[in-house]
């Protein structure tokens, strides 16, 4: 398990008129640095840079925002006021993980159920839903790792993009959970995390997590992975995912596709792991899932200084789309969906 302690990757501290900590992802792996966000400006732009980030953690944030927009409110009407409008707000912060307005519709789902009670036990009610999220999610994480751990062997190579470890969820994450599961049951394997340009998360947060838990970790550029699986050093290929049609077909980290087209061409499988409130049923396939494109100067001022001319253009889509086709397996916490059909998506995700 990551050893983040003292520290969740995100919380609610204290009562109805607390605030939410979290880890600043965005200085990791230098700095080492909690953050308080006691308005839902500063968590729209800890959302929006990335200070949390991944799609469950971003749900959890979420869901915690929600409380931090109502708090406040004088009387019934403007609580319910304000809920739409904080959701609206909070919406508006990143276009691609699902788990986003999954947290947003489940607190406003939870606040119609509350119609009718007292204004101070709906706002405590919402606060003890906003911690089920994260609670559930943990859990759910949890959960994963038992139902996908034995697809790593001992000695295997196993390769992850992007983060989908504690960071990226309440705790424990998808991806990672399934390694963090088979390094506790005594299994020894390696990792190779792919360092997941344009913003790092492989190597800035995956090989971080996967160190401090003492797991044997090796960073490439994400270029690589091609000649490893030629050289027979991958076994496995694991990621998380942000949205998931109804088809199987999944969004998840720019790079993924290639990934999966490269893991298919060597006979290597490709899993995903992710929980239920990374599925979108209401999404037919992955054309229509909405690609999040964020600022050029991402790519154009990577680390260390100008990587690409001034004034030349750049294009940042921050994910793509896996078809259902290419995927081995998707590791719920309700079970394995294989084959990756719409079928077998409808039988353990839609019931
Ligand atoms: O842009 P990010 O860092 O939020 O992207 C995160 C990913 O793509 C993760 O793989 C995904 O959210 C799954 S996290 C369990």
């Amino acid at each position: 398990m990551p050893d983040l302690a003292p520290h969740r990757t995100l919380d609610w501290i204290g009562g109805l008129d607390g605030h939410i900590e979290m880890i600043d992802q965005t200085l990791l792996p230098g700095q080492f640095k909690v953050i308080a966000c006691h308005d839902v400006e500063t968590l729209w732009e800890a959302i929006k840079v990335l200070r949390v980030r991944g799609a469950p953690a971003i749900g959890v944030a979420a869901a915690m925002g929600a409380v931090l927009g109502i708090r406040d409110a004088t009387t019934y009407e403007d609580l319910y006021a304000r809920l739409e409008r904080v959701c609206d707000y909070l919406a508006s912060s990143r276009p691609t993980a699902v788990n986003l307005f999954w947290a947003l519709d489940r607190m406003k789902r939870r606040a119609q159920t509350l119609q009718g009670r007292p204004l101070a036990d709906i706002k405590e009610s919402l606060l003890a839903e906003a911690r089920a999220v994260r609670d559930e999610d943990a859990a759910m994480c949890r959960a994963i790792g038992d139902a996908g751990q034995h697809l790593i062997a001992d000695g295997a190579g196993v390769l992850t993009h992007c983060n989908a470890g504690g960071l990226a969820t309440a705790e424990y994450g998808t991806a990672l959970a399934l390694m963090y599961r088979a390094h506790e049951l005594g299994r020894r394997f390696r990792v190779y995390a792919d360092e997941t340009r344009p913003l790092l998360q492989g190597s800035r947060l995956t090989a971080w997590e996967l160190s401090r838990a003492g797991m044997d970790v090796t960073v490439i550029c994400d270029n690589m992975a091609g000649l490893l699986m030629a050289q027979g050093k991958i076994n496995l290929v694991i990621t998380g995912a942000d949205r998931i049609a109804a088809t199987g077909d999944s969004a998840n980290k720019i790079g993924t596709y290639s990934l999966a087209v490269l893991a298919k061409a060597h006979g290597i499988p490709f899993y995903i792991a992710a929980p239920s409130s990374t599925f979108d049923l209401s999404i037919d396939d992955g054309s229509a899932i909405p690609i999040e494109i964020r600022d050029e100067n991402e790519i154009r001022r990577g680390p260390g200084g100008l990587t690409a001319p001034e004034g030349v253009n750049c294009y940042n889509p921050a994910f793509d789309v896996t078809p259902a086709e290419l995927i081995h397996g998707i590791i719920t916490e309700r079970g394995l969906i294989q084959p990756v059909t719409r079928e077998q998506v409808r039988t353990v995700i839609g019931r």
